[in-house]
């Protein structure tokens, strides 16, 4: 535990409880009097009557305090303020120096959880849409599998209802062949807007796709082989995206939404024995709690349609039923776009009703906002047609690929080539994760190419620069040592930086909000900018030099591993 925040709060916490009676959050904070701040007496009052100085004046006599701070100053109307010893400072970096997790710990309670994500509709393209659901739900995946939680991935292709009747039927219309190389070569649009155009002109199409969505549906092999035949080729294509994206998502995590196919029977029949299920304009439905529509109404979730069907909801339902029963996960994820909020809110609270997610169990929509073009509308290409995924991250790398010859002629061009592909699709990624992920944001390459400011090739390269002192000096990086010298302003801001890693780590494996650490590493970086400008390093000598050094590796292994739980490569040279 080197986390400084969380030691003072393990601190105060036994002495707010002594003087108020109750457990009391001792809302600590960084402040920019002293290193941190208590304001927690204040709100005491209330409760407590008298003077708010004099109660942290009483939490401050009880707390045991001393190793860790220097200086335990009640301030203004009461709040504590708190600055942490150097030498305390010195200790902490030296354990966090000497562990391969950097002082993280691994979760105390290690659960199964599922990450529902990336979800593209076979036989079309994938849309930005789906590049955001991939890109934050595989950084999810990354932070939640390294603080030692069973992650299971799941791909929930949309891979089955009514649109594959006339896809199939297309698919008959052009021949397998033609089929086949459209889809292998991601001209999925090509292909999808085909059909949809006869489907729209041609009522003999529509009707023979009615026909054949009856016969996909009643297992007819001939159809069904059809079917498989337009699912795996654009698998291919959306594992050509992932591959090419260094998203961990592989062929065995797709589990479609035919995957639930054989299960909406019995969640139908499950809803209907629980008693949730209603008619209404001859559709099977729930009425979950707590959703009223415009009118006043209450809002129907229909699990089973008038024609028998099932839709959507029902088998989200299947989902949630299925990776709680079968998987025993016991957090389930489901990274997908606002848009879909009531959907999803309406689905978790008709499982909660149905008993299938109690507590501790629980389902969370991690969602967010579109990705605009530099015209603030859904990013399109300039003819307006939607845009492949594949020539948007190869444009990203091309860029980068010049930018990086430019900055340093000297690499040869394998070397290049793989820079190239850290910093594009870095760009790319972190592009998406700094930004709250509730939020719309503009997709603009020099922005995000840009080696200032808040952007993957800052940071890449902040960390490139620590790795050629140490490679130009032919220096090991010290990392057993006793403690770690602390003493200018520069190395205390860059030393509490560091030590706030694992707390930040462990709040965004709550929140998801993976902008908090992206902001967390610019923060460093920036810090570590500030340290190198004022403290001499090479320059320096015995202890000092040493404690320097391990500043320099540890901001270096740190930017590298919060970036690997971004997916984000970390390219020693560039
Ligand atoms: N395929 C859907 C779409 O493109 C996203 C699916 C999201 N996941 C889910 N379990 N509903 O909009």
């Amino acid at each position: 535990m080197a986390d400084v925040e969380e030691l003072l709060r393990r601190r105060l916490a036994p002495a707010f409880e002594a003087v108020a009676g109750d457990p009391v959050d001792p809302a600590i904070r960084r402040s920019q009097h002293a290193d941190y701040q208590s304001d927690a007496a204040l709100a005491l009052v209330r409760r407590l009557g008298g003077n708010p100085r004099d109660i942290a004046a009483r939490v401050v006599e009880r707390a045991e305090l001393d190793d860790l701070c220097a200086k335990v100053e009640i301030s203004g109307p009461g709040f504590i303020n708190l600055t942490l010893d150097n030498g305390a400072l010195g200790r902490l970096l030296a354990e966090v120096a000497g562990d391969e997790r950097l002082g993280v710990a691994r979760a105390e309670v290690a659960e199964t959880i599922t990450v529902d994500y990336s979800a593209p509709n076979a036989a079309k393209e994938m849309h930005v849409g789906h590049l955001r659901s991939t890109i934050i739900g595989d950084a999810a995946v990354r932070l939640l599998e390294w603080l030692g939680h069973t992650v299971i991935r799941q791909n929930h292709l949309g891979d089955w209802g009514t649109p594959f009747g006339m896809l199939v039927e297309h698919l008959l219309d052009i021949g397998e062949a033609e089929a086949a190389h459209e889809l292998s070569v991601g001209d999925l649009n090509t292909f999808y807007q085909a059909a949809r155009r006869k489907f729209d002109a041609d009522p003999a199409f529509q009707e023979r796709s009615r026909k054949r969505v009856v016969l996909l549906q009643s297992g007819d092999e001939a159809t069904l082989r059809l079917w498989r035949m337009l699912i795996t080729e654009s698998q291919k294509y959306f594992l050509a995206v992932y591959d090419r994206l260094g998203a961990t998502l592989g062929p065995d995590d797709f589990f479609g939404e035919s995957y639930y196919n054989d299960q909406l029977e019995s969640v139908v029949e499950e809803l209907a024995e629980l008693g949730l299920l209603r008619e209404s304009e001859g559709a099977k439905c729930v009425f979950p709690a707590g959703f009223i529509g415009r009118d006043g109404k209450p809002l129907p979730l229909i699990v089973r349609k008038s024609d028998g069907g099932f839709g959507y909801a029902a088998t989200d339902l299947a989902t949630i039923r299925h990776r709680v029963r079968k998987l025993h996960a016991t957090r389930l994820l489901y990274v997908v776009g606002l848009p879909q909020q009531l959907h999803l809110g309406m689905v978790f609270q008709t499982a909660r009703e149905a008993g299938w997610l109690t507590d501790p169990v629980r389902a969370e929509h991690i969602g967010f906002g579109s990705v605009l073009g530099s015209d603030g509308k859904i990013l399109r290409t300039r003819a307006g047609a939607s845009v492949k995924l594949m020539d948007l991250l190869n444009e990203a790398v091309s860029r980068a690929s010049a930018i990086i010859a430019e900055k340093n002629p000297e690499l040869d061009e394998d070397a290049r080539a793989a820079v190239a592909r850290a910093v594009g699709i870095g760009a790319v990624k972190y592009a998406d994760l700094s930004t709250d992920r509730v939020k719309d944001y503009v997709f603009d390459y020099d922005r995000m190419l840009s080696f200032d400011g808040n952007t993957a090739p800052y940071l890449q390269y902040a960390r490139a620069r620590i790795c050629s002192i140490f490679r130009k000096g032919n220096i090991e990086p010290p990392r057993d040592v006793e403690r770690v010298l602390i003493a200018e302003p520069a190395e205390r801001a860059l030393a509490l930086q560091l030590l706030a890693f694992e707390g930040l780590i462990n709040q965004v494996a709550q929140n998801l909000e993976f902008h908090r650490l992206a902001q967390y590493l610019y923060g460093l970086a920036t810090a570590f900018t500030s340290f190198y400008e004022n403290c001499p390093v090479l320059q320096a000598e015995g202890e000092v030099r040493t404690s320097r050094l391990v500043l320099c590796d540890l901001t270096a292994r740190t930017l590298e591993r919060g970036l690997n739980l971004l997916g984000i490569e970390s390219p020693d040279q560039m």
